[in-house]
């Protein structure tokens, strides 16, 4: 077992203990599995002799969250936004994986201009390696990953990412279940998007070769105060996404929440203090967090797992979700 594996299993235990008393099956409450937390770093490139060059490891840091019981469970990817930590999203993660998923969020970068092809090519390159099978030495034993079909993920900047990479903007070598966006975003702002643009301004435009959700938030849109623009600009944003997808796809927004609220309680540093001062704010993030690991767990039950009723629960019953919901769209196929 490798350290981080051996972290994980530790984690494990302390998780069960908090989480034994949860309720079950609701999407939007914690899930009925204890979680693990690992931090699994990048590969170190080591040189045998000038011939032979071993790659170990996964090519960017990850943070994994895992379900502890034993099992085999579906693997979902989660892109962070721009300029944020992967471990920002790290009680959203777990909440994910409570339910049953294996969710893996790499560091992308640590710094990063406009340009998003670099980022692309990098989420390609694990999934690649997680379809090589480096992920199960990173696992506390008897997890397993089904690779059968990977599903993606991402906030805001990730978001677009997630959408770059489900239409082949890089290749990757496992099918594609379900594209969830959160909040994505594809520039500063109508007429300047960033490289490479994926909204192309005509309906439907997007055939991303599985299901999408997208969700929005309705403060995403608003500035914070004179000094920043919006975070999520109108016209480059949750709402643009989602006109131009085609069946199967659906549209959430929560109306009073902003574009960073479905993050940890507390992000440290520079950039952490960045994503509450930069960004206009709901209340607490609770609630958000809620909202958006139930909204996607619902989804991914539905199409990675063909249980449909937590989805056609929230559709029939908006109230159901912990946030005020201000769109609740669903193109069907
Ligand atoms: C693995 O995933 C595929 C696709 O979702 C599914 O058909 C299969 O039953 C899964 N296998 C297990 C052992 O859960």
């Amino acid at each position: 077992m490798t350290a981080s594996a051996r972290r994980a299993v530790l984690a494990c235990y302390y998780s069960l203990l908090l989480h034994t008393m949860a309720s079950a099956g609701d999407v939007f409450d914690h899930g009925r599995h204890g979680t693990s937390l690992a931090h699994v770093e990048e590969a170190k490139t080591r040189r045998c002799s000038p011939a032979s060059v071993s790659v170990v490891g996964p090519p960017k840091p990850l943070l994994i969250a895992a379900p502890c019981d034993a099992g085999e469970y579906p693997v979902v990817v989660f892109l962070h936004g721009y300029l944020a930590n992967n471990y920002f999203y790290s009680q959203l993660l777990q909440h994910v994986a409570s339910h049953g998923f294996i969710v893996i969020a790499p560091q992308m970068y640590t710094l990063s201009g406009p340009d998003t092809t670099a980022e692309i090519k990098s989420a390609a390159a694990v999934v690649d390696w997680l379809a090589a099978d480096g992920l199960s030495s990173t696992l506390p034993p008897n997890v397993h990953p089904n690779l059968t079909v990977v599903s993606i993920s991402g906030h805001s900047r990730g978001g677009k990412v997630a959408f770059a990479l489900a239409l082949g903007h890089a290749k990757t070598s496992l099918p594609l279940a379900a594209l969830i966006a959160v909040d994505p975003v594809d520039g500063t702002g109508l007429g300047k998007q960033t490289a490479p643009p994926i909204l192309t301004y005509k309906e439907t435009s997007l055939r991303v070769p599985a299901p999408v959700m997208v969700i929005g938030t309705g403060l995403g849109e608003v500035p914070r105060n004179v000094l920043f623009p919006p975070c999520a600009p109108l016209g480059v944003s949750h709402a643009a996404f989602y006109d131009e997808c085609p069946a199967p796809a659906c549209h959430l927004v929560a109306r009073d929440y902003g574009h960073t609220d479905m993050m940890d309680d507390v992000t440290r540093g520079a950039k952490g203090l960045a994503t509450r001062a930069v960004c206009k704010s709901g209340e607490a993030r609770a609630p958000m967090r809620r909202f958006v690991g139930g909204a996607m767990v619902a989804f991914l039950k539905k199409w990675v797992e063909g249980r449909p009723e937590w989805l056609d629960g929230i559709r029939d019953r908006p109230e159901v979700a912990p946030v005020v919901l201000s769109a609740v769209e669903f193109r069907d196929e």
